[in-house]
């Protein structure tokens, strides 16, 4: 149950809310970091006292320099897992290694369909009836990996991509602190929480 959380974002944050809204995982949650020094997240960890970090990539040589200063201050910080909330950038395997079957990512599609950047956008524009999101553990491929938990959302006649990421988003606020929740609880057996694991 002390497990250490850190969440990574680059912008609103509101994944991070829920997260931190929620009385178990919000107070497993120990640091917050992003790669945008005007990330929204930032301020909602900093509102909530917990330790707000910008890592700016522009002060590293290339993306592994950049992971790894990453991975050290994870470390250095006894952080257990991680929480991917709308963080933007690939992670390089120095990263994805280190954390293992440790690190989480919400997407709002129902994965394998509709990876990248622009999932809402790219199922409006398939036509599909129903898309969703998912949480699921990160390897290295982008939005790729073995999937925790999914949650469907209908897409309506007149959606157009903002009214339908709001649909999605909701789900996601109901469904990321859900499953780090059990995650945390030991109720789900794959993923290795704690240092007796590593
Ligand atoms: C979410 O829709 C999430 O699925 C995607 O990025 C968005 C982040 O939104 N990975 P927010 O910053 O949590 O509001």
């Amino acid at each position: 149950m002390d497990a250490r959380i850190a969440v990574l974002a680059s912008g609103t944050g509101s994944n991070l809310q829920a997260l931190l809204d929620d009385p178990v995982v919000g107070r497993a949650i120990r640091l917050v970091i992003s790669d945008r020094a005007e990330a929204k997240a930032l301020d909602r960890a900093r509102s909530a006292g917990i330790e707000a970090v910008h890592l700016d990539p522009k002060d590293y040589e290339d993306r592994e320099a950049h992971d790894r200063a990453l991975v050290e201050l994870l470390q250095d910080r006894g952080v257990d897992v991680v929480c991917l909330a709308g963080y933007m950038r690939i992670l390089t395997p120095a990263f994805v290694r280190a954390y293992w079957e440790r690190t989480v990512n919400i997407h709002p599609a129902l994965l394998p369909a509709f990876p990248g950047a622009h999932a809402v956008r790219d199922a409006l524009a398939a036509g599909v009836k129903t898309t969703g999101c998912t949480v699921h553990l990160v390897d290295e491929e982008v939005d790729h990996g073995p999937i925790l938990a999914q949650e469907a959302v209908p897409i309506l006649e007149d959606d157009d991509e903002t009214s339908l990421h709001a649909r999605i988003q909701e789900a996601e606020h109901r469904l990321y602190p859900a499953v780090v929740r059990r995650l945390l609880e030991g109720d789900m057996p794959r993923l290795h929480v704690g240092t007796e694991a590593q």
